[in-house]
């Protein structure tokens, strides 16, 4: 219960009362991040925007992935439906974690049904070196979506992201999706200088990437390592941590909580956690309590309602949704979210009553 003793002196919501300069009231998401109390506990969901909505499916028909991440209009349109159709208390701004990667001249596409795919993997020194460093202008229209979505959205934080060095590189070196990485691991055992040549340039892109969001006026952004869960800890520390951490730390005075969120990470909390950022995701099989043990009290934490149990019967995903929160409490901080993102098949009304139950148990409790 270490989040209810900062409010031992009152009520959570007292904190609020304390003289604030105008327009600089926190969202109960910041507040989550930065470990204050909250008014209730926030929640957004990982692909909130995307094919669970039909109002996405149309917007999308006809336009490929890339091209959608490229036009402001549909990437604010895109962003803004899941805030409106759930009153989600965060927007995720609408893009892919290979597109920062593509304005640096990898050719790649990210193909339906599977994901990116690279048409020239990354094998020596000279294709990390064909990687170019970007600049603003490269992802001009990343940084004129997010004004656009920034004004639009009012007091609703939006959230940006990047992917992690692993996860890019994962895509870079396998060319496509992988369930082994297993060029991946050959790469960083046979050859780390090359490795880490990559990853650190990867390290320059994403750093990049998330300037630019963090300029335009997003107020957090998530570090994506979705497959970092497939390394030993050991490997993680040794050729992993120091790439993320470098983004991590690059961003220390960027005034914006950081989330660093992966999947199968329950051996990797802890390291995960010391690459530096505020708040660490933590997937389904890891219950909050016992993930906060691993990663410390100095970091928030955010998940981890199975993705699955959104296809079970209403009165489970309820239990389901108080546990999550009942394990959450022992965190400093937490913000509700799935351990991964949204299925596709999802029956968007069943996300907004997990909104509506997330505000409602817990502003009850936090009362
Ligand atoms: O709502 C949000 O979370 C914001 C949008 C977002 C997308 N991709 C949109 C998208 C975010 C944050 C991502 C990140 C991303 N992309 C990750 C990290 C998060 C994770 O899921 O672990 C990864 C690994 C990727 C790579 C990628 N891009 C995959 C695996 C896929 C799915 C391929 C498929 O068709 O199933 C994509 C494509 C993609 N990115 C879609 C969306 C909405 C689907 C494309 C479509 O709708 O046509």
């Amino acid at each position: 219960m270490a989040r209810m003793s900062t409010s031992a002196t009152g009520p959570a919501a007292r904190d609020d009362d304390a003289p604030r300069p105008a327009g600089l009231t926190e969202s109960a998401f910041v507040r989550a991040c930065r470990r204050r109390p909250v008014p209730h506990t926030p929640v957004w969901f990982m692909r909130q925007a995307g094919r669970s909505l039909p109002e996405y499916r149309q917007i999308r028909a006809g336009v490929p992935m890339l091209e959608s991440c490229r036009r402001p209009d549909l990437v604010t349109e895109i962003t803004l439906q899941p805030v409106r159709r759930h009153g989600v208390d965060a927007a995720i701004f609408f893009s892919d974690i290979v597109v920062p990667v593509a304005a640096a001249g990898v050719d790649l596409d990210i193909v339906p049904g599977t994901g990116p795919v690279v048409a020239e993997p990354v094998r020596e020194l000279a294709d990390v070196e064909k990687i170019r460093p970007i600049t603003v202008e490269d992802v001009s229209y990343v940084d004129e979506a997010v004004r656009m979505l920034v004004a639009e959205l009012g007091d609703t934080p939006l959230i940006g992201f990047a992917g992690a060095p692993f996860t890019l590189a994962s895509y870079l070196v396998e060319g496509g999706p992988s369930r082994s990485h297993a060029k991946t691991k050959a790469m960083m055992y046979g050859a780390p200088e090359l490795w880490h040549a990559l990853c650190g340039r990867l390290v320059e892109i994403t750093t990049a990437f998330l300037r630019v969001q963090i300029a335009a006026g997003v107020s957090a952004v998530q570090l994506f390592d979705s497959w970092a869960g497939a390394l030993s800890e050991a490997d993680y520390r040794r050729y992993v941590l120091p790439h993320s951490a470098a983004v991590l730390g690059s961003l220390a005075d960027a005034g914006v909580p950081r989330i660093h969120f992966g999947v199968g990470t329950a051996e990797l909390l802890g390291a995960m956690g010391e690459a530096g950022a505020d708040v660490v995701g933590v997937d389904w099989r890891t219950p909050l309590d016992v993930a906060t043990k691993r990663i410390g009290p100095e970091r928030a934490v955010q998940g981890n309602l199975d993705p699955a149990v959104l296809f079970a019967p209403w009165p489970v995903i309820e239990t389901e949704v108080r546990r999550v929160l009942a394990e959450g409490r022992a965190a400093p901080g937490h913000v509700f979210n799935l351990g991964h993102g949204v299925p596709p098949e999802t029956d968007p009304e069943v996300l907004t009553r997990v909104v509506a139950l997330v505000h409602e148990v817990s502003a009850e409790s936090n009362g």
